[in-house]
């Protein structure tokens, strides 16, 4: 079976966005793959963390994809911090990295001069762990956003460095970017999409938000004066709300525009809300059940940290050997 292995770091709160265009993506692939999920703890080190509310945001995140229905019984979930693999490979992938590499990644320099009080060594070799994880698992597809594609690249190049260099040890893997209608966009900002780390979050849907702020956001969302419910590039607004309701109904967008010819944008919101809140209840409920349950997490993130850590090993077994390591 092919690997999928994907990360996501714990901060922020996920949003619809993160669910529609990732997580139910995620669960349909769980049949025909072998999916490894990690919660990339080590990477949030970058920036400075409150150790408590760091722990307590990491396990959330687990009970929240748990919650969106991710089966740990398919699936590979686990923390990163829990393989020492990990960090064990970035050392060594950093030696085969070169600067000039690192010094064009755009995400670096972007993050280098929001947060300039804190520029780390840790920030700069980012994509060297991230190659690091994928590569462990002898990786197929990597299923990420578009502002990732670049990352992916690195980790392709150091992987075939490094088979030139000491022979096949790492497989190549391959970019995986969901097609452009999984873009939820930013509800105030709609030529923007909705994001996690957004300051003002007006136009930012929560899974675990409130029923009655739900309703607030999107009865706000930001329309037009056509006054018709049509997808079209002139509306972005009404454009993202079809989309949303058109992804969580299973509808189609044709089908969106049918059922709301003549109707005004009030009534379309309304709908759309009721949506929202219908998909979104269940997934609140478990994620409240997985929260309280924290043995059952526990079961969860260590059993995935052992599977993980089974195929881990070997890798590193044959790099160390490769690469001459006493044994
Ligand atoms: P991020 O929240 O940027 O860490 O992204 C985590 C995953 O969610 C990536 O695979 C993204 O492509 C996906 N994602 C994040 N925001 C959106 C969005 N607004 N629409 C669709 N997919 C998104
Ligand atoms: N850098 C990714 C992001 O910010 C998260 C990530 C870390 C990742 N390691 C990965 C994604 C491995 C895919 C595969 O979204």
């Amino acid at each position: 079976q092919k690997v999928i292995f994907s990360g996501a770091q714990p901060s922020g709160s996920l949003t619809l966005g993160n669910y529609i265009g990732a997580i139910k993506n995620w669960k349909s692939l769980e049949d025909d793959y072998q999916c490894i999920f990690s919660i990339v703890d080590l990477h949030s080190l970058t920036v400075r963390q409150d150790p408590e509310s760091f722990r307590e945001s990491a396990l959330s995140f687990l009970a929240q994809y748990l919650a969106c229905g991710l089966n740990p019984d398919k699936s590979i979930i686990f923390f990163q911090s829990h393989v020492r693999e990990h960090t064990e490979l970035a050392w060594l992938l950093n030696c085969m990295t070169y600067m000039g590499e690192l010094n064009r990644m755009t995400q670096f320099k972007e993050k280098s001069e929001r947060h300039s009080d804190n520029v780390n060594a840790g920030l700069y070799t980012y994509p060297v762990l991230m190659a690091a994880d994928i590569l462990l698992y002898q990786t197929s597809l990597v299923p990420v956003g578009e502002d990732q594609k670049q990352h992916l690249e690195l980790s392709r190049e150091v992987a075939e460095r490094f088979n030139n260099a000491y022979g096949d040890t790492f497989k190549i893997p391959e970019v995986h970017i969901p097609k452009v209608g999984a873009r939820v966009m930013d509800l105030q900002e709609p030529e923007k999409k909705m994001s996690k780390s957004e300051e003002n979050d007006k136009g930012v849907l929560y899974l675990l938000e409130s029923e009655k702020s739900l309703t607030k956001k999107i009865k706000r969302a930001v329309t037009d004066n056509e006054n018709q419910v049509a997808f079209s590039d002139a509306q972005p607004g009404i454009k993202n709300l079809i989309s949303i309701y058109s992804k969580l109904t299973s509808n189609t967008v044709e089908e969106v525009e049918e059922q709301f010819s003549g109707k005004g944008y009030g009534d379309f919101k309304k709908a759309v809300a009721e949506v929202v809140i219908e998909n979104l209840r269940p997934i609140q409920d478990k994620y409240q059940e997985y929260m309280e349950n924290r043995d059952y997490l526990e079961e969860v993130y260590t059993k995935g940290a052992e599977k993980a850590s089974g195929i881990a090993s070997k890798t590193m077994e044959d790099v160390r050997e490769k690469l001459g390591l006493v044994k």
